[in-house]
């Protein structure tokens, strides 16, 4: 297996991504950096991610063919993780993992030169959030009440990342791709997409074959994103 043929275990770090960013010379396609917790988890677009004990926070060293679609098969590989488990969780896009409209995982991909690395967040078996994120974070323990073994799920999640990867790198993306509309909350519902310079909106048709949202849009044009912040106006 590629991914976890060498894991950084730390007690406490301040970020995985960070610290997987400094080694990364010196270490093979498929490196792992493993925390109990962060001090200083990043979220994406600059925003910290609470990191306490209770979750799996890990980053993962890549060198993928083709980078767009390594985040939609990350978030595939948690779904597939938690299905095995017998639960259910959505993916919104383009990788926010949901359990009951509320984010239970997130994943951050950073390039750096030819290679990625691949930030992913688990709330497995925390029970209280902060009272600023308790509207929209959850934990696997809170929807389900079940305490999942977190090096159990690791492992798991290890190995399904894995097989999605190979996937990808095999130019199998299309599997990736159907495995995501199996996941997503998001086909025919509308929404809105927050962007730097502008916002659109409109319903969910699809997702392209490089992990762009199809949207059509209310005058009935029809148009793909890349990239911004998709909001479903009834979540908060
Ligand atoms: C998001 O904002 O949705 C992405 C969150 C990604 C969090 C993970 S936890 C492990 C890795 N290390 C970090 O500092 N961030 C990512």
């Amino acid at each position: 297996m590629l991914i976890g043929n060498k894991i950084h275990h730390f007690n406490s770090i301040g970020s995985t991504s960070e610290y997987a960013k400094n080694i990364i010379g010196g270490s093979p396609e498929g490196t792992v950096v493993l925390a109990e917790q962060q001090t200083d988890g990043k979220g994406r677009s600059g925003k910290a991610w609470y990191s306490p004990a209770g979750g799996i926070w890990m980053s993962v060293i890549l060198r993928p063919k083709a980078l767009s679609l390594v985040p939609i098969a990350a978030a595939v590989a948690v779904c597939e993780t938690l299905y095995t488990h017998g639960i259910l969780a959505g993916i919104k896009w383009p990788n926010d993992i949901l359990m009951n409209r509320k984010k239970v995982g997130g994943i951050l991909t950073e390039i750096v030169g030819e290679h990625v690395v691949l930030g992913i967040g688990l709330n497995l078996t925390m029970r209280t959030f902060p009272s600023e994120l308790r509207m929209i974070a959850t934990s696997v323990a809170l929807e389900t009440n079940r305490h999942l073994d977190k090096k159990m799920i690791f492992e798991l999640l290890c190995k399904h990342l894995d097989d999605c990867y190979i996937m990808l790198q095999r130019g199998r993306s299309s599997e990736i791709l159907d495995q995501w509309r199996h996941y997503t909350i998001l086909l025919g519902q509308n929404v809105i997409i927050d962007m730097i310079d502008r916002k659109i909106s409109g319903k969910v048709l699809d997702i392209d074959r490089d992990g762009g949202l199809v949207i059509m849009q209310p005058d009935g044009k029809i148009c793909c994103v890349i990239s911004g912040v998709c909001r479903l106006p009834q979540l908060v």
